[in-house]
């Protein structure tokens, strides 16, 4: 008896140790802590094991609520939970214990939340308005039975701050006509037609509906059969009310897997106009517009009921690609997000753009600023030292006569990683071919090209992280955000042209802090 106390109390002790609740709280003075080999510094990634998506993203009460398709079992993917952190500012997290795990009718697939202000659902109080979360079930015993009915959209509401949740007894609250992929529901309030609209992707489509309270959804229409990109299965919609020039304008994201432009996973985006009913497109249905042209950003979509004070259009995604994502070289975890991006609308050469622009609060993650010497560009490379590994560089360059740019982030084992700008094309290259470990994919290889999306001198914002690379052309005009496995730190830029020269107006490279230690 004494011996099964005793043992008890040290099973008690063992579990509290362990519990992610206790290892995950934050801040942290543990040099090790979120310091293995290639662990992002200022991204989010979970504390362990395996994360894609991210989900159910809304602002409330002074946090910024992140769930994401996590599994706690393994490094790789397998039955789906919405894993959970909170954030005052995006930038820095704190992990919360898992908030949604798989039930009866299948695992959690990835969705929204939204914050029920007029407890329309009566899942709160008019006192005590709840957040609902909306997600896609997805049935592994339908699919192994070769249902095409697997996935539905179910509902779960929290009445204290996203900290436990109640799934609807009334699950699902859009059953599955018979589609195989039917998932990734994104709800926004459309105060225009005063209902929630739910979007969400049907195979090759999105889907609209409407409800009056989040239990009851009606089938509005269905768009984009034949607009995009069509070269995979479409995933995870979002619907953003925007402005432009003082008029409204309706954006629709759409991930898609594959058929992104470099490969594998990407993210496309509509403009146009949505009525309550049903979206319009202001562009040729064939024409394709993307939200980054590197490799890894998948999935992304923005943060819901930020305050009116803030006319911000928040996103994130998840910085990884489905072509290689489950055999990256981390081990204690795998995945990590996009830094938080403010998206706007421009008009840019007769065109107009979604721009994404790093969040202004990094600028808290700001340490030593080194201003880099202004320079002529020629084909004798400058080498510019990286004097840390967290960085932002930040380079204005006057594009003289020259022909190609060329700006390479090398190490002491002659690793290496590199943007090209070709001035002719008005177009980026981008490899990794010598980045380091690489070894784990085939597909991580491959030069990767993206047009410009605007002419003239060029800017570039950097951010190099442990493991990835974002780059924002023209103040987040043309992006590309990459993972980079260099198995030292870059400690070196070098700055080059093939011919002609060029002219670097300024530029600075600034130390980031840590946001978990
Ligand atoms: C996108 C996605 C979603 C799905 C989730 C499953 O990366 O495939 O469509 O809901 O991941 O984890």
């Amino acid at each position: 008896m004494k011996r099964a106390i005793v043992l008890l109390f040290l099973a008690g002790f063992v579990f509290l140790a362990c519990s992610p609740s206790k290892l995950n709280e934050a801040p942290n003075t543990n040099s090790d802590y979120y310091n293995e080999e290639y662990r992002p510094q200022f991204h989010f990634s979970p504390d362990s094991m395996w994360m894609n998506d991210p989900n159910g993203m809304v602002y409330l009460d002074g946090e910024y609520h992140l769930f994401y398709q996590y599994y706690p079992d393994s490094n790789v993917w397998g039955p789906m939970h919405w894993g959970h952190a909170v954030s005052p500012d995006m930038v820095k997290w704190q992990h919360l214990p898992i908030a949604l795990f798989p039930d009866e009718l299948g695992y959690i697939f990835s969705g929204s939340a939204v914050y029920d202000k007029e407890n329309t659902s009566g899942l709160g109080t008019k006192e005590n308005p709840p957040l609902v979360a909306i997600y896609t079930y997805h049935d592994m015993a339908g699919e192994k039975a070769g249902t095409n009915t697997y996935q539905t959209q179910g509902i779960a509401s929290s009445t204290d701050q996203g900290r436990t949740w109640k799934k609807y007894e009334g699950n699902p609250v859009i059953p599955n006509p018979g589609i195989r992929d039917f998932r990734d529901p994104k709800v926004i309030w459309h105060e225009e037609s005063k209902q929630w609209v739910m979007v969400f992707a049907a195979a090759n489509q999105v889907k609209f509906y409407g409800s009056p309270d989040l239990k009851n959804w009606s089938f509005l229409s269905d768009y984009g059969i034949e607009s995009g990109a069509h070269g995979g299965v479409w995933e995870c919609p979002d619907l953003l009310k925007m402005e432009l020039n003082g008029e409204t304008k309706w954006v629709l994201l759409v991930s898609i897997n594959p058929g992104a432009p470099n490969g594998g996973s990407g993210t496309q985006y509509f403009i146009g106009d949505f009525d309550g009913k049903t979206f319009t497109n202001d562009y040729d249905e064939a024409l394709t517009k993307w939200i980054d042209f590197g490799r890894d950003n998948y999935a992304g979509v923005t943060w819901s009921n930020v305050p009116k004070s803030d006319s911000r259009t928040l996103f994130l995604g998840w910085m990884s690609n489905w072509d290689y994502a489950t055999v990256v070289p981390t081990y204690k975890w795998r995945s990590a997000m996009t830094v938080p991006r403010a998206l706007s609308l421009e008009e840019v050469e007769g065109d107009v753009i979604l721009v994404s622009k790093p969040v202004a609060e990094l600028v808290t993650l700001e340490n030593i600023k080194r201003a880099i010497e202004p320079q002529t560009i020629t084909t004798e490379f400058s080498e510019i030292s990286l004097d840390d590994e967290l960085l932002k560089i930040t380079l204005e360059i006057e594009l003289g006569d020259a022909e190609r740019i060329l700006i390479q982030f090398k190490n002491d084992k002659d690793e290496m990683a590199e943007l090209a700008y070709n001035i002719k094309s008005n177009s980026f290259l981008f490899s990794r071919d010598q980045s380091g470990d690489m070894a784990f994919s085939d597909k991580f290889v491959g030069v990767q090209s993206s047009p410009r999306l605007q002419k003239g001198n060029l800017g570039l914002e950097i951010y190099l992280d442990r493991s990835s690379i974002e780059i924002f052309a023209d103040g987040g005009k043309t992006n590309i955000t990459n993972l980079v496995f260099s198995t030292e730190p870059f400690n070196s830029m070098h700055i080059s042209t093939s011919k002609g020269q060029a002219k670097l107006i300024s530029g600075s490279s600034t130390s980031l802090k840590s946001i978990w230690r």
